[in-house]
């Protein structure tokens, strides 16, 4: 089934993305383009975010990570934040059931417990809905910076050494990584930033080592599935070498 979607895409099943993550930006300029409140932005940004996490599961991508909400946004204006957390909240809430049903499996990276009490109640009772969820996962990257996931890793790390658990010896990549957010999760294949802007702000500062990047000018909430499709292929273009020559 999921061999003839792909092939309807014109998709290689082969060489489908295990791990995707999106930088959703763009939501701000939308809204300003049509002389809107930001948070019109980040609502019409939501419907975006439901197509993608449609058609990931199409294709059966098995981890997409969405960059939600970062570290350094929480300096954003206090009305902001309180729009950006109710959307999230309506979200968990929303899309629990679909969720459920799609065997998606939701978790988060980030500090989540900075989040308000009401958000952190709905990320958990959506999570424990969909613990048991096999198919893929719905990472959200929330409170999410790559500085302080580093940060956290070489303080728990630093910990065990000091307890004695580890000797500084047996510090190397797996150790390393089984400490940080996405331990367990595949590695990041692609990366795809929306509009425009050519940096990382602060994302997945270890995963994205090997990862091909795709930066679209497209706004975030015009951001389709054909679109994501069309993406897709480049990659499938791309030649991933990891330093190595090809034959
Ligand atoms: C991305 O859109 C959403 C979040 C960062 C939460 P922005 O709000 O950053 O939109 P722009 O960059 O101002 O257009
Ligand atoms: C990155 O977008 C964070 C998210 C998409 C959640 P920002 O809009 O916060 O990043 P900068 O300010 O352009 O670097
Ligand atoms: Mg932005």
């Amino acid at each position: 089934m999921s061999f003839n979607n792909n092939k309807q895409h014109g998709l290689d099943p082969a060489l489908i993305p295990r791990h995707v993550a999106i930088i959703m930006d763009g939501n701000g300029r939308w809204a300003k383009k049509r002389a809107l409140n930001r948070i019109r932005g980040h609502e019409k940004g939501l419907e975006a975010v439901r197509a993608i996490v449609r058609v990931c599961r199409e294709l059966k991508i098995l981890v997409l990570t969405l960059y939600a909400f970062s570290t350094e946004n929480w300096q954003r204006p206090a009305a902001e934040i309180a729009g950006l957390m109710r959307l999230l909240k309506k979200f968990l809430v929303q899309e629990r059931a679909e969720l459920v049903e799609s065997n998606i499996r939701l978790s988060v990276i980030g500090q989540p417990d900075r989040l308000p009490d009401n958000v952190q109640k709905a990320l958990r009772q959506t999570m424990d809905a969909t613990a048991q969820n096999d198919g893929s996962i719905l990472n959200l990257a929330l409170s999410y910076g790559g500085r302080t996931e580093i940060v956290e890793m070489v303080r728990s790390v630093a910990g065990k050494v000091a307890h004695g658990k580890i000797r500084t010896q047996d510090i190397n990549e797996a150790l390393v990584e089984s400490h940080l957010y996405t331990k367990g999760i595949p590695e990041l294949d692609l990366l795809i930033r929306t509009s425009g802007e050519m940096r990382i702000s602060n994302f997945l500062l270890w995963q994205l080592a090997y990862a091909e990047i795709f930066v679209t000018p497209t706004l975030w909430p015009d951001f389709s599935a054909d679109e994501f499709i069309d993406i897709l292929k480049q990659f499938q273009l791309r030649d991933r070498r990891f330093g190595k020559v090809l034959p």
